[in-house]
């Protein structure tokens, strides 16, 4: 993203010279919903991002500047309470670095970004990777990657409310370009996969709605989990969550469980082996079988797991029918967002046409359609 309007804003708001932070958003390829199951994700940062520009002031306040809401905020470093909208962000990476030992004092800040709001591609996350990103890097905090992804995440669940797993701030700030990241949410460490986009792309189809439902139901989806959990354990006692139990285990104890509780955490099982073999078929570069992961995917997270919507069936029941698409799910948290199309190259513009018409006339809105570029995590600039 263009920075140069930001440095600017930033020089006649505040009359200093400023670092620059960014942080990407993130699409998934697959492994949704397993995060805070300390299962397997293989999520990328993509090409947008969040830029902050920001500098020390000298004084014991936070003052910040939106440009996309076009609104100022400010706050005292002792007087951190979570507050109403987009400065809850803000407040929380503060209070989540300084409880980590960082020494942020008095900072003044602006920023902006380009990661669509509402689609699922985690425009909280990169606000919230970046900052972290910032500020340890002006105040020495000699916090490590991870310890800036925990602290990230740990804002939005203390201050948004969301107890979002480690995946959306994790990619944002280990992205790297071409590259997919298999995350084990377990052990909290990574490999990287290269992505051939020689043949193939991956594109967004953009719902362009979001449900209410979304974050109620994310909280008690991790119940439905832990739930299930309780009960494999009676058996089982030294099982900690999903990641230990295996299907034959959980048939076992399947006359104990309510119906709903079973579905969940058997999506949640087979989910975590259709990461393992999507990943093994990166390596072959067997794009079909990838394909088929994701549709299986999107299957579950449909029927088993429950957090799809009918524009998103929709959306992947169009895909499947297109002989150029490969594979197609909905991604992210549900009930709303996008979809991820796994297509071949050549057919791109013909099927965002053909989608985006069909959408229109079954719902009657518009589809946005994303090309996704794998870019870098986040990172500062010294200007
Ligand atoms: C949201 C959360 C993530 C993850 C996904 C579902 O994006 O922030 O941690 O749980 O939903 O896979």
């Amino acid at each position: 993203m263009e920075i140069t309007g930001i440095v600017e804003k930033f020089k006649s708001l505040y009359g200093a010279n400023p670092i620059i932070a960014r942080a990407p958003g993130r699409v998934n390829l697959i492994g949704e919903h397993t995060d805070y199951n300390d299962g397997f994700v293989l999520p990328a940062a993509v090409d947008k991002e969040i830029v902050f520009a920001l500098q020390k002031n000298g004084s014991s306040t936070v003052r910040v500047f939106s440009m996309d809401m076009q609104q100022s905020a400010q706050f005292e470093l002792n007087q951190m309470v979570p507050q109403q909208g987009w400065v809850n962000y803000i407040i929380g990476v503060f209070a989540e670095l300084i409880k980590k030992g960082v020494k942020a004092e008095g900072t003044d800040l602006v920023f902006a970004g380009d990661v669509p709001l509402g689609a699922g591609m985690s425009s909280s996350a990169a606000l919230e990777s970046a900052l972290a990103t910032g500020i340890n890097y002006l105040y020495n905090g000699g916090l490590s990657k991870l310890e800036l992804a925990l602290a990230a995440q740990a804002a939005e669940h203390n201050y948004a409310g969301v107890k979002c797993g480690l995946m959306d701030q994790y990619a944002s700030i280990f992205g790297k370009t071409d590259h997919v990241i298999k995350l084990d949410c377990r052990t909290q460490q990574h490999e990287y996969f290269k992505f051939d986009f020689s043949e193939f792309m991956l594109v967004l189809c953009d719902t362009n709605v979001k449900h209410s439902l979304a974050s109620s139901e994310y909280n008690v989806r991790r119940a439905q989990c832990e739930t299930g959990v309780e009960i494999v354990r009676k058996k089982y006692p030294h099982v900690r969550n999903l990641r230990d139990i295996t299907l034959e285990m959980l048939k076992e104890v399947k006359s104990e469980m309510e119906t709903i509780i079973y579905n969940r955490c058997e999506y949640v099982i087979e989910e975590n082996m259709r990461v393992e073999k999507a990943c093994n078929a990166l390596i072959n570069n067997d794009f079909k079988t990838f394909g088929q992961m994701m549709y299986l995917s999107h299957d579950g997270l449909q029927h088993k797991y429950e957090v799809s919507c009918p524009e998103l069936d929709y959306l992947v029941e169009m895909a499947k029918k297109h002989p150029s698409v490969l594979g197609s799910r909905m991604m992210g948290g549900g009930f709303g967002g996008c979809t991820i199309n796994l297509i071949h190259k050549d057919a791109v513009d013909e099927f965002i046409l053909k989608m985006a018409t069909a959408y229109q006339q079954k719902t009657g809105l518009e589809m946005k359609a994303y090309r996704v570029k794998i870019g870098e995590g986040a990172r500062v600039e010294i200007m």
